[in-house]
């Protein structure tokens, strides 16, 4: 089966509600492409982004959720009220949220769990910091990650997962990493899966993309790997000219 290539835009917290309302007007005059592409704007804006988006073929995804169903959780939004606005995706455990949120891997297991659930697909964000890197846990830090993500969990027929591997340093930095090192940390992860699901649901229910200063130059050296699904883009998804580079280039 020939899969489209995945483009996530993660608008982070960069835009306001009429801005995101904007640029989602734009994109869906001017993105057009055989790519999946998905916009993950912020709760404030995801249901009023969703309907300008309407129509257009581009995918809607909320940038977190919350672990339990509903309750008193003040501030917290639901997966079923992500449903409600037509997103599709949820982004999890983003490192700037394991980093200033101190999300840990038991709530980004539990958050998975509960996406999956409601049928959302989940965008689990795992990848090495620099210290890290230099202390050379790289690969032990994908396959934790990978692992206590998703283990145990029962991923039927038809539910996607979609793990964005992001080294947490090259992040906003314009400065990605080499494609083969992306492939290599693509395999480790791909290895993790192995270890906890069977062949079939890794091949069928599971794509892995790369994410960390992916722009209009570098994204085909990504997107033509054999074993890479896709990209996360942030900075590059703000600017129409930027995105629509990455479009033309996947
Ligand atoms: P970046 O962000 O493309 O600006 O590096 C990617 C991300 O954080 O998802």
């Amino acid at each position: 089966m020939t899969e489209k290539i995945l483009v996530i835009a993660n608008w982070k917290m960069k835009l306001g509600l009429q801005e995101s309302k904007d640029l989602a007007a734009v994109y869906k005059k001017l993105v057009k492409s055989e790519a999946e592409v998905i916009v993950c704007p912020t709760f404030v804006s995801l249901d009023a982004v969703g309907k300008v988006l309407a129509g257009s073929g581009i995918k809607l995804g909320a940038q977190d959720c919350f672990w339990e169903k509903s309750g008193a959780f003040t501030g917290e939004v639901s997966v079923s009220e992500i449903k409600e606005t037509g997103a599709a995706f949820v982004i999890i455990g983003h490192s700037e949220r394991r980093k200033y949120l101190n999300e840990t891997d038991e709530i980004v297991h539990e958050k998975t769990k509960l996406a999956i659930s409601a049928a959302l697909t989940p965008i689990i964000c795992v990848g090495e910091t620099f210290d890290q890197r230099q202390q050379g846990a790289k690969d032990y830090v994908l396959i934790n990650q990978t692992t206590k993500a998703v283990e145990g969990l029962e991923i039927e027929a038809g539910q996607q997962v979609i793990i964005a591997y992001e080294p947490v340093w090259v992040i906003g930095s314009g400065q990605a990493i080499e494609p083969q090192e992306a492939e290599a940390a693509h395999q480790v992860i791909r290895q993790s899966l192995f270890d906890l699901f069977s062949a079939e649901t890794v091949k069928n229910n599971f794509r892995i993309v790369y994410g960390g200063s992916v722009d209009g130059q570098n994204v085909h050296t990504f997107t033509c790997l054999n074993n890479t699904s896709g990209v996360l883009v942030g900075g590059a998804s703000l600017t129409i000219n930027d995105f629509v580079a990455i479009i033309k280039n996947v």
